[in-house]
């Protein structure tokens, strides 16, 4: 509804989605009537306020992602909602994203284990209005899976896959760990990365789908890989249609403390300023030993929240550890002790 004031300027925006002769476009949820003399637009699409705020948050007015894009219905559960903030320090990642989207159709995330590449892409995603196909390169998922399948005899009885339905329908396709790709899907999905490329479907009598225009590329990997001995360097033919490259790094890491990851702890589970100085200080050295390759994993801000939960509801600090940061950096007893080791320069030995 366009009660408040707060809502208001959100109207006008639909309202001027009303094209010149009065009728409502068609994927605009607003209704126009009249009492009186006077002209009421209402909107019951609280999803798009959000995105506009979103829009506006992270500076992406200029750039257009989906501008008369309709999603099919089967994948309006693939837009994302309700993604949480995406901190940094003035990098501005989320707009430059969608600058290269926009521009280039695709682009590359290159960045440690925990420093938000997924959550970004999903933000993203949200803001655009996309929906996102996920595709996680490193788990051995199936071709049938990816490109589509007969379920029965017949035609009619092909299922698209996660890539021929974005190459479809259009969308954010989202390539995490994108080295680790096989190299059978990796010189399917070449011809595709060009922006005005195609799929062949071989399975299907050769049926060519061409790149829907909304379609774009996103692709993620960690180059610090020490726990994955299976990393590899990214495909050429990738790396080539890669315009814009874009490195993420943890908030704080060693010495360089941020005030924001702080604060977003403290934020997100109420624990004093102190000891989230303390967390935040445990995991910047954490993730320093992890990119020297002295641990297998160093925890991303999701995990210092979880351990500050528990430390939340009451529990010791170290005490927390043991089941947040501990157990989750590995399985090894000495890899244990390091982090234990950790933890005791910041918070006393009590358990
Ligand atoms: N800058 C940030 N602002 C807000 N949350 C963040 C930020 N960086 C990381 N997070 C949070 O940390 C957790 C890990 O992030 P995410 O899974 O996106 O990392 P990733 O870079 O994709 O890691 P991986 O390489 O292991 O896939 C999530 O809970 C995410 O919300
Ligand atoms: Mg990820």
């Amino acid at each position: 509804m366009t009660g408040d004031s707060e809502d208001k300027s959100g109207v006008m925006q639909y309202a001027k989605q009303i094209d010149t002769t009065g009728h409502i476009q068609k994927d605009v949820d607003l209704i126009k009537t009249e009492i009186g003399k006077t002209t009421l637009y209402i909107s019951t699409a609280r999803p798009r306020h959000r995105k506009s705020r979103l829009v506006e948050r992270y500076n992406v007015e200029k750039y257009d992602l989906s501008t008369s894009y309709t999603c099919p219905d089967f994948a309006l559960e693939l837009i994302p909602s309700t993604t949480p903030d995406y901190i940094d320090q003035g990098e501005n990642y989320v707009q430059r994203i969608v600058r290269s989207l926009s521009y280039f159709k695709q682009c590359a995330l290159v960045g440690p284990s925990g420093t938000g590449k997924t959550h970004i892409v999903y933000l993203v995603a949200e803001l655009a209005g996309l929906p996102m196909w996920e595709i996680n390169c490193g788990l051995q998922t199936s071709t049938y899976d990816l490109f589509g399948r007969y379920i029965g005899l017949g035609k009619e009885n092909w299922v698209d896959g996660q890539i021929v339905s974005w190459c479809r329908h259009g969308g954010i396709l989202y390539l995490d760990e994108a080295n680790m790709m096989k190299q059978d899907i990796a010189a399917r999905l070449n011809p595709v990365l060009d922006t005005r490329g195609h799929i062949v479907l071989t399975e299907k009598d050769s049926e060519i789908i061409p790149r829907h225009p909304r379609g774009y590329v996103i692709i993620s990997m960690n180059p610090y890989s020490s726990e994955f001995a299976g990393t590899k360097p990214l495909n050429a033919a990738f790396r080539r249609r890669m315009t814009v490259w874009i490195n993420f790094d943890y908030l704080s890491m060693g010495d360089k403390i941020s005030q924001e990851e702080v604060e977003l702890v403290i934020d997100k589970t109420g624990i004093p300023a102190d000891i989230s100085l303390k967390v935040v200080k445990v995991g910047a050295e954490l993730r320093r030993q992890y990119k020297s390759g002295d641990l297998p994993y160093g925890p991303s801000v999701g995990d210092l929240i979880n351990w500050s939960r528990l430390i939340s509801d009451g529990m010791q600090p170290k005490t927390a550890a043991e089941e947040a940061i501990v157990a989750l950096t590995s399985d090894d007893p000495e890899v244990q002790d390091t982090v234990r080791r950790v933890m005791t320069m910041y918070f006393e030995t009590r358990r």
